[in-house]
């Protein structure tokens, strides 16, 4: 049994709901799971953990400061235990953008760090235009409309691959 912590950053709760997948999963597994938010992190000691995992969604181009800020000062502990990275954004949902090689937030990110993850992943996230304010109803609409996303003011729609979050969380189970 291993006991393993996945940290998450996210706005709307995708990134968690995505999280708690990886959770069940791992659980099923007759693992140990902590599933913490980034905001949170100061509760708990990496150390104390035998597998380290942490996911992060997209906001205007950018993952949340605190998962940098996480990484650079636990690099050492990230380093010594087997660790995942991913990342969820909705320029993934494009199959040219869908794998760790090719979706660009993920390679800007880890241009960025020190830190190379040994699992990567990346996720197509959710569009939920009901949920947003005006201001990121509007942008997100507009932007969609340029890469030929759904633009509708009631869409609601989730363009994540469950299938390859189950692969992920069984790659977390073995690694
Ligand atoms: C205000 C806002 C800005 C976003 N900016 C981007 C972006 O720049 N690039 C992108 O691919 N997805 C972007 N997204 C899509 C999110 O990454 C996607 O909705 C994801 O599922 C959010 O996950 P979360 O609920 O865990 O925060 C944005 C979404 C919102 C609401």
């Amino acid at each position: 049994m291993a006991n393993i912590l996945i940290l998450y950053s996210t706005t709307d709760g995708h990134t968690l709901e995505i999280c708690q997948k990886l959770m069940a999963i791992n659980e099923q597994a007759h693992n140990q799971v902590s599933l913490v938010d980034l905001k949170e992190v100061e509760k708990i000691d990496p150390r104390t953990f035998d597998k380290i995992v942490i996911g992060a969604s997209i906001r205007y181009g950018k993952h949340c400061p605190r998962v940098t800020e996480f990484i650079k000062r636990n690099q050492k502990v990230l380093e010594s235990k087997p660790n995942a990275f991913f990342s969820v954004n909705v320029v993934a949902r494009k199959p040219e953008k869908s794998t760790p090689e090719t979706n660009p937030y993920l390679q800007k990110f880890l241009r960025k760090l020190a830190w190379h993850p040994k699992n990567l992943a990346v996720f197509a996230g959710k569009i939920d235009y009901p949920s947003y304010g005006f201001l990121d109803r509007q942008m997100i609409r507009f932007i969609m409309w340029m890469t030929h996303g759904p633009t509708h003011r009631e869409a609601v729609v989730d363009f994540t691959d469950w299938n390859k979050v189950d692969d992920f969380g069984r790659l977390i189970v073995k690694m």
